[in-house]
């Protein structure tokens, strides 16, 4: 199953890719994952990357586009991946389009005034990657799972997270119409338990 998860910052997109991943047994792909790993090891792409990370702004295609068609002819996505974070703007679509047929697309649907709460309240395991939120975790700096340490990611403060949302609106959520004329696109409402969602999105791609 080739899959792409859309929504809007904080929509829950990497909190669902870890589920639906284990039941599907597909590979994980979140740019924004891939970035991160980058910037914290100081490679070329990290440093400029991080540029427009930090300001909330959209990594360029040429950059972005290219470490996708990379990943994606790995052998672990032969049977199939869900992509998190990707595409996120037209351009990255038709180039999608280019090099594979996607099966479904999954668009997790918040209420925009929600978002930033989930964003600035989230916390990210340095070690593991877990993500958390501080309605459930007060102000526990520890991973329940594995012992890492929490972090806040840098681009989660609300001057940031304002311009992702900005450029989420103009820049991806057309997405939503060009998937919609492709026949592939699934509105499951993210508004709800993780466990809820989980279970809708599986059931959307039956
Ligand atoms: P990326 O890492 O992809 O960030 P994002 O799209 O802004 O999305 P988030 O990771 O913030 O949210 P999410 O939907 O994964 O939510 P989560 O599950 O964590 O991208 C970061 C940056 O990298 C971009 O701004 C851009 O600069 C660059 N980039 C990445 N891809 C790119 C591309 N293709 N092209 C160019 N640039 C690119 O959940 C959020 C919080 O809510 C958590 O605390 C979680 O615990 C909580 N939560 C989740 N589900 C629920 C629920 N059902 N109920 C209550 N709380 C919930
Ligand atoms: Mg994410």
């Amino acid at each position: 199953m080739k899959l792409i998860l859309l929504g809007a910052p904080g929509a829950g997109k990497g909190t669902q890719a870890k589920f639906v991943c284990e039941a599907l047994d597909i590979p994980h792909i979140s740019t924004g994952d891939i970035f991160r790993k980058n910037i914290k090891e100081k490679t070329p792409i990290g440093i400029t990357a991080k540029s427009y990370i930090d300001r909330g702004q959209l990594v360029p295609d040429s950059v972005t586009v290219e470490i996708v068609k990379q990943r994606l002819s790995e052998p672990d996505c032969e049977k199939g991946f869900l992509l998190d974070g990707f595409p996120r703007n037209l351009y990255q679509a038709e180039e999608l389009k280019k090099i594979v047929a996607i099966d479904a697309v999954i668009d997790i649907e918040v209420p925009f005034e929600r978002l930033m709460h989930r964003i600035t309240g989230r916390r990210v395991c340095k070690a593991c990657g877990e993500s958390f939120h501080v309605d459930f975790i007060g102000e526990e700096k520890t991973c329940k799972y594995c012992g890492g340490e929490l972090y806040q990611r840098a681009d989660d403060n609300e001057t940031t997270v304002g311009a992702r949302l900005k450029v989420y609106e103009n820049e991806t959520a057309p997405l939503i119409d060009f998937y919609k004329k492709e026949g592939v696109l699934k509105t499951v409402d993210g508004d709800k338990a993780v466990e809820e969602v989980c279970a809708e999105i599986l059931k959307a791609i039956q």
